[in-house]
């Protein structure tokens, strides 16, 4: 089995996806969906962001290779009554599937940037779009202190090495890395735009919650407490997360936890 599937399709990142609806809609709205637009979601998950611009009137297609996570989109779509809107299983290393020059609009929030051959996915995600269309991906950055990076961070201490030739997600974090993956799908850097944006975890319980909802529920998580249990360092992770994730809550409840989370957005126009 493919492990960058077997990944995703572990555990339910819906329940993760749960806390992130509010910060997919303000995205999408911030980006310009409009009526009619053809818009690929590519690791589009159970459609964060996906479903937001099918209500804004766009004709939405979301590709993510986790099997789990389309029947949950396409299940989402169906209970909203959403009939430009559909999931369907695919991987951003290769979009055979899809036609060259199709989206006005190539959208990959969190999402291409965990398959694991970057150079292709960037070539790709350029094939797919119309010229005069637009990438625009969300990817989080290496050693930044918010919480995404650091959870990555501190579960990479209790996790064997990675294999040899393996590229880190959290180098389409790393400007010069998107200009240079880019650059080789034929996009100029002037062509190419960052921003610093913001995104906001909203989960209803305490801070240890939603670090208990990671744990059972969030594939990388997972593995990570996996591999501590072997080592007999479980509890200690689980106190590193605990203690991370209750010195970034912002909600000032007790039973609820929002956490803001910096990310690199990236614009590319063909
Ligand atoms: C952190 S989740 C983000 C999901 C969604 N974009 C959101 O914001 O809720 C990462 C997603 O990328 C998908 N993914 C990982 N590798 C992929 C690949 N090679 N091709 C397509 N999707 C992939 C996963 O299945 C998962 O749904």
């Amino acid at each position: 089995m493919n492990p960058n599937k077997a990944l995703w399709e572990k555990g339910d990142f819906t329940r993760i996806a749960a806390s992130m609806r509010q910060s997919g809609e303000a995205l999408v709205n911030a980006i310009g969906v409009t009526q009619g637009l053809e818009v690929l979601d590519l690791g589009c998950g159970d459609g964060t962001t996906a479903l937001p611009a099918a209500k804004l009137g766009a004709n939405v297609l979301g590709v993510d290779i986790a099997r789990n996570l389309v029947a949950a989109g396409n299940k989402r779509a169906q209970d909203q009554g959403l009939s430009n809107l559909r999931f369907q299983e695919g991987d951003a290393c290769d979009l055979r599937d899809l036609k060259a020059r199709s989206f006005d609009l190539v959208v990959s929030i969190f999402g291409a940037m965990f398959a694991p051959k970057p150079s292709d996915v960037a070539k790709e995600m350029v094939r797919v779009t119309r010229p005069g269309g637009r990438i625009v991906m969300g990817n989080w950055i290496p050693n930044d202190p918010t919480l995404v990076a650091q959870i990555l961070k501190i579960s990479a201490a209790y996790t064997r090495p990675p294999p040899e030739g393996f590229v880190s997600p959290m180098t389409w974090g790393v400007e010069g890395q998107v200009l240079e993956r880019f650059g080789s799908a034929g996009v100029p850097k002037e062509k190419v735009s960052f921003n610093r944006d913001m995104f906001t975890f909203n989960f209803a319980g305490s801070p240890s919650e939603f670090v208990a909802a990671f744990r059972d529920y969030y594939g990388p998580t997972m593995n990570a407490f996996e591999a501590a249990q072997k080592d007999g360092r479980d509890e200690a992770l689980l106190a590193e997360l605990d203690a991370l994730f209750a010195s970034q809550n912002r909600s000032g409840k007790p039973d609820a936890t929002s956490i803001p989370a910096i990310f690199l957005r990236v614009t590319v126009t063909r």
